[in-house]
């Protein structure tokens, strides 16, 4: 028997199966590809936290591959009570052939992988979000025709997003540039591993990091779990709004993302995620494709 595959992190996936998930993704958009490979099969989500695109994406996603989702929040599952991880992951193994995980502690979601015997995808973790950059490298090849000499720049919180575009910078080697508040800078372990494979940088500087790149990517100042912070947070990243000014720094032909849900007239003006550079919606209808070739990989035969 062949080991279980996860997806945990970007780097789960070569660099050459990233390009085939890519592939696989995107004849699944064209309506090329016809096949159920989930046929008789479940994926379980569970959700400690909030979400609209991941659930709904993820549940049609495998309707569509022949299988069957079921939600479940981890406040109505016994894990929401304190029943182990590790115990959950052995007794879900034995009803399910994958399972989805949104939640705080990405150590967790490692654990739920070690102990189970089926796949297991992270659907978000504050460190990660490895499913979403999927689906916003899916929209840039869609928009800008790859991303092979492509500049990225990421405007704002060094967040789970923030982290996954790192390792994507690294897995595929296209420049990157974050401009990050002091104090709100990425995953330094992250961001060092990654730094050897591809040209990767720091700046506090918006501008600097917009300047003539090809991607303005943004998320909001306070993720998940962080609501709390909402206030110091927003004093903290004053300057930090992509806006008109700043799409003007970059590529004229550059592309706008972000992963949703968006504040407007906090991390990006109303004219900027309206405006004709915006890519969102593509972001977020790409995100059920890339899924499905994620699903397909792991849990049926791609
Ligand atoms: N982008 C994203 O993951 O959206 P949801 O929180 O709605 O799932
Ligand atoms: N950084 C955000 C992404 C939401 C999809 C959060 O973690 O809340």
């Amino acid at each position: 028997m062949s080991p279980v595959r996860h997806f945990l992190a970007i780097p789960d996936f070569s660099q050459s199966e990233l390009v085939a998930l890519f592939d696989l993704a995107a004849r699944m958009k064209r309506g090329e590809y016809r096949e159920k490979p989930l046929l008789g099969k479940t994926l379980g989500m569970i959700f400690a936290k909030s979400s609209t695109r991941t659930r709904v994406s993820f549940e049609v996603g495998a309707y569509q591959l022949g299988g069957h989702a079921l939600f479940l929040s981890s406040r109505d599952i016994q894990l929401g009570r304190g029943e182990p991880i590790r115990d959950t992951a052995r007794v879900l193994s034995r009803y399910l052939d994958g399972i989805m995980i949104r939640t705080y502690d990405h150590a967790d979601v490692e654990e739920l992988a070690r102990y189970g015997s089926i796949p297991v995808i992270n659907g978000l973790t504050d460190l990660l979000h490895p499913c979403q950059v999927l689906a916003d490298l899916l929209t840039v090849r869609e928009a800008l025709g790859g991303w092979e000499d492509k500049v990225v720049a990421w405007i704002g919180d060094g967040n789970n997003m923030a982290n996954s575009w790192i390792n994507t910078a690294g897995s595929l080697g296209f420049e990157l540039r974050l401009a990050c508040p002091k104090g709100y800078e990425p995953n330094a372990e992250i961001l060092q591993r990654n730094q050897k494979k591809a040209r990767i940088t720091v700046t506090s500087d918006p501008q600097e990091a917009a300047r003539g790149a090809h991607v303005i990517n943004t998320d909001v100042w306070a993720s998940m779990g962080q609501e709390e912070e909402q206030e110091k947070r927003a004093r903290a990243f004053q300057g930090y709004m992509v806006d008109e000014k700043l799409m003007k720094a970059a590529d004229p032909g550059a592309i706008f993302l972000h992963c949703l849900p968006a504040h407007r007239g906090e991390e990006v003006a109303e004219a900027v995620i309206e405006g004709k550079q915006s890519r969102v919606w593509d972001q977020a209808e790409n995100r059920l494709h890339v899924q499905k070739a994620v699903m397909a990989t792991l849990m049926g035969k791609a």
